[in-house]
């Protein structure tokens, strides 16, 4: 066989024509490596197929694995579905191994688990299960982080769920690049997903995430899975909120939420309620919704209007550009003859959340005529709508999400654009058409 040398980058997998010093696709120096390949003529591994009807095969309809822990089974679409590859995703340090242990435990109770901990010592995992309970729990644990010895355990044993703890941290020895590298995540991702639906197990595998807030890898890595889960905390609620953004098996952006105490994650069943009862209908506050990536979330705007002692009146905000306060100020004052100009003005996004949708401005003019009128908005309401500089209430993106959302915290009132296209909401509806009509929300006094 005729033998030729490859080059191909450590980090990327990307094989330039000839040696390199700096990857040009990972643009990275010193990362191109040199390997001795044998040529594989393209004819010889080309077979002739055989085809068959759909009729002969017969489709596993084998019943979800449920853990009793509700919140997770929902976000699933109903349980574990055999045969599926999850990621479960988020910050370090939110509690992933964690909730990870704990449903290996009690699934454990029906079904076979094995838990690959190729991240943390078995020490470790063992002063983690002590704490939370399953000591003696049936799941079986290696702390194995090579690929090719887990797939040949897990063929040979076939397990109900495989749990990999994480992915970033599995190597595919044939593959001479470092973990966590793309393209060791993507041989990774390729081989476990095979394994899982040649074997009918599901695996669900830890992943780490990036400063932006994604799965740290390729974007195809989310694609080539059948359910991506993350796990986010919320400064607010104190929360841990399981979103699904991916499902095969299920509704997406469907929502859990937990707290993690001293003996492991607990479930929230009831976070609608505390949510809203948490939030007390005083004036200068206002409940929008925004997207965090493709996840709604409501938050609650706060302002505060003084008037100024000094000539400059002051604006201090923080959670958004400063420039929008100014703005909306600027299109309140012009139309609805208030004086704002002489006002000091005390903006903030509650929750450490940064907002940049324009879909936020209907919120803060709220907030703000809220404050200066001081008199709440009716209770349980939220504002979704962009304003333009002539005044006027635009519609926004994706409004049937976040009404939908909305109503699941039980909003009852929800104040958009005139021109606002909804599919179906539950909800009471208050179409406005321009800041004009904003005064008639707050009575005069
Ligand atoms: P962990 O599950 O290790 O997070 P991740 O895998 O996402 O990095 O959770 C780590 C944090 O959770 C750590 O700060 C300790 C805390 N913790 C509890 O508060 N209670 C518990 O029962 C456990 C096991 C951890
Ligand atoms: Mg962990």
């Amino acid at each position: 066989m005729k033998q030729k040398t490859v080059y191909q980058c450590t980090n990327c997998a990307f094989q330039p024509p000839k040696w390199v010093g700096c990857c040009p696709s990972y643009q990275e120096w010193n990362s191109i490596s040199s390997t001795v390949a044998q040529v594989v003529s393209k004819q010889s591994q080309a077979a002739v197929l055989t085809m068959a009807p759909l009729s002969s095969f017969t489709a596993q309809t084998t019943a979800r694995m449920r853990t009793g822990l509700e919140e997770w089974d929902r976000v699933l679409g109903g349980g574990i579905m055999p045969g599926s590859f999850l990621i479960l995703t988020g910050d370090p340090g939110i509690g992933k191994s964690t909730l990870l242990l704990q449903i290996a435990d009690r699934i454990s109770q029906q079904a076979r688990v094995f838990y690959f901990s190729s991240e943390e010592s078995l020490e470790q995992v063992t002063l983690r299960a002590q704490r939370i309970g399953c000591r003696d729990s049936a799941v079986l644990f290696s702390d194995t982080a090579q690929l090719e010895s887990l797939i040949t355990t897990v063929t040979q044993e076939k397990p109900d769920l495989v749990i990999i703890d994480s992915i970033q941290n599995c190597y595919a020895a044939q593959i001479q690049t470092v973990p966590g590298s793309i393209a060791q995540l993507r041989e990774t991702a390729f081989h476990l997903m095979r394994l899982a639906k040649e074997n009918n197990i599901a695996i669900i595998a830890s992943g780490h995430i990036t400063k932006e807030g994604e799965i740290a890898g390729p974007k195809m890595l989310e694609h080539m899975v059948d359910g991506v889960f993350y796990l986010q905390g919320e400064d607010r609620w104190q929360t841990r909120v399981l979103r699904s953004v991916k499902n095969r098996f299920g509704a997406i952006n469907e929502i859990g939420f937990f707290q993690m105490e001293e003996n492991g994650m607990v479930e929230v069943p009831n976070i609608n309620q505390s949510l809203i009862n948490s939030i007390s209908d005083t004036p200068g506050s206002v409940l929008i919704s925004s997207l965090e990536g493709s996840r709604p979330l409501l938050i609650e705007l706060q302002a505060l209007t003084v008037p100024s002692k000094f000539g400059m009146p002051q604006r201090v905000v923080t959670g958004m550009d400063p420039k929008r306060i100014v703005l909306m100020a600027a299109i309140l004052e012009k139309y609805l003859q208030i004086r704002l100009s002489d006002h000091d003005i005390f903006f903030k996004v509650s929750g450490n959340l940064k907002i940049k949708e324009s879909g936020a401005d209907l919120g803060i003019a709220l907030a703000l005529l809220s404050s200066y009128f001081q008199q709440p908005l009716p209770s349980k309401s939220i504002a979704l709508g962009e304003v333009y500089l002539t005044g006027q209430i635009k519609p926004i993106n994706l409004i049937n999400l976040h009404i939908n959302e909305a109503q699941k915290f039980g909003i009852g009132k929800i104040f958009v654009s005139s021109q606002q296209k909804i599919e179906h909401a539950t909800a009471n509806i208050l179409r406005l058409n321009h800041v004009y009509e904003l005064v008639n929300l707050f009575s005069e006094n």
